[in-house]
């Protein structure tokens, strides 16, 4: 098939379908369409569609090298199992990221069995389910979703085994192992006789998963989390609010502890007696009371919409889960520890209440005000809970 290219703009990033066969014959005819359909379509980002691609010679490949060196944010996407190993061979995957074509899967006549934020979870055949992202969601965040419950499973935590990122339709998909299991918050609202029996297990997991330690650098820091739902922040809050919030989060202190980053009872699941984790994609390290203060948000704020439980029962769960993460705090603690509690749960709820329609002026001052303590208590705070709760 003789070359053909075209480019469409979607998103502020300009897209370019190359189609047929790139060698020394046709390599310059394609520099010359790329660079002219980059200058039509001033981008800051050029992903090149190599679905139609057959094959790509080195006057090709250098084609690409020259796009690179003019625009910075470039990406290579749906290329053939044949042509990513001509990508992977000659080092281009190191220089760029550079996707391959994803397999489609229909999801016609599957059983949607579970809803969250980022999507909606089918199940595929009898051992396998689709996660189906919306489809404003980016490959990049499907891509880490994934890296981490591989990461999670090779650190011999309990979750689903993740498999392919694939296509549904106009959305990514992402097949993982399906468990056939309950989640957590039912299995503790339909049956309370069970109920301290599973919360051992679920602070236990939370501490297995606290006891290991990551080399610097390898995951995500936890910290992240926060300014990365920052965006919102303007509607709300001024400038000097926002770096103030900003600076804040550098108070807790660098850990390379493992966190899920998004623990509750509806990312953890009750199999054959046993909890799994799902949910993955926030898993980093970082400082443990970081998830704690989310766990201790997500029960006292956030309990009938990402639990489904009454703040009163899950405040009575988040009690029991406490004592079983801790044992007794000493009285002499308790002070810090439900003061740095407090903060982190402020510091993650704010940017959420910042994109939130029911938000008013009087909660966001509210919850600013348990944000902006005194940065000096907090700090010693955090000393005290290092020396007498994280020293093992
Ligand atoms: N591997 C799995 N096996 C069985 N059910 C699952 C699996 N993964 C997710 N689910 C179901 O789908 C729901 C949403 O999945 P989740 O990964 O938590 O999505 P979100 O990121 O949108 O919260 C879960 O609460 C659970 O009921
Ligand atoms: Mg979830």
């Amino acid at each position: 098939m003789s070359l053909q290219v075209s480019g469409t703009m979607k998103n502020n990033s300009l897209t370019i379908k190359v189609e047929g066969r790139v060698d020394s014959a046709s390599a310059p005819e394609l520099e010359k369409e790329i660079f002219s359909l980059c200058e039509q379509n001033p981008s800051e980002k050029v992903i090149l569609d190599a679905e139609k691609l057959d094959y790509i010679s080195s006057a090709g490949l250098r084609v690409i090298l020259k796009l690179k060196k003019a625009k910075k944010d470039i990406e290579v996407i749906n290329v053939s199992n044949d042509v990513f190993e001509i990508f992977e061979m000659t080092g281009f995957t190191e220089m760029m990221t550079i996707r391959r074509r994803l397999r489609q899967f229909s999801i016609e006549g599957c059983k949607m069995i579970g809803q969250g934020g980022v999507g909606k979870v089918y199940r595929y055949d009898p051992e396998t389910i689709i996660k189906v992202y919306r489809p404003e969601i980016q490959m990049d965040y499907i891509e880490r979703e994934r890296a981490c419950s591989k990461i999670a499973f090779t650190r011999g935590l309990p979750t689903a085994i993740a498999f392919d990122v694939v296509r549904v339709g106009d959305c990514y998909g992402v097949m993982y192992e399906l468990m056939e299991a309950d989640n957590l918050a039912s299995t503790i609202l339909n049956h309370p006789e069970e109920e301290d029996y599973y919360i051992e297990k679920y602070a236990s997991l939370a501490r297995t998963m606290h006891h290991i330690q990551e080399k610097p650098g390898t995951l995500h820091p936890a910290s992240e989390m926060f300014r990365s739902t920052m965006g919102s922040m303007s509607k709300w809050m001024t400038e000097e609010e926002i770096r103030r919030y900003d600076s804040l989060i550098d108070l807790i202190p660098q850990r390379n502890t493992l966190i899920h980053g998004d623990y509750h009872e509806k990312n953890v699941l009750v199999r054959s007696g046993e909890l799994e984790m799902i949910d993955m994609g926030d898993i980093s390290q970082g400082h443990p009371m970081i998830e704690l203060g989310c766990v201790y948000c997500s029960h006292s704020v956030f309990s009938e919409r990402v639990i489904g439980m009454s703040r009163e029962k899950a405040m009575e769960v988040w009690k029991k889960f406490c004592g079983y993460y801790f044992g007794e705090i000493p009285a002499d603690v308790k002070p810090s520890f439900e003061r740095v509690l407090t903060w982190i749960a402020a510091i993650r709820r704010l940017p959420f209440l910042c994109m939130s329609p029911l938000s008013t002026r009087e909660l966001i001052d509210s919850v600013m005000a348990e944000a902006f303590v005194d940065v000096e208590q907090i700090k010693k705070d955090f000393d005290i809970l290092d020396q007498k709760l994280f020293q093992d």
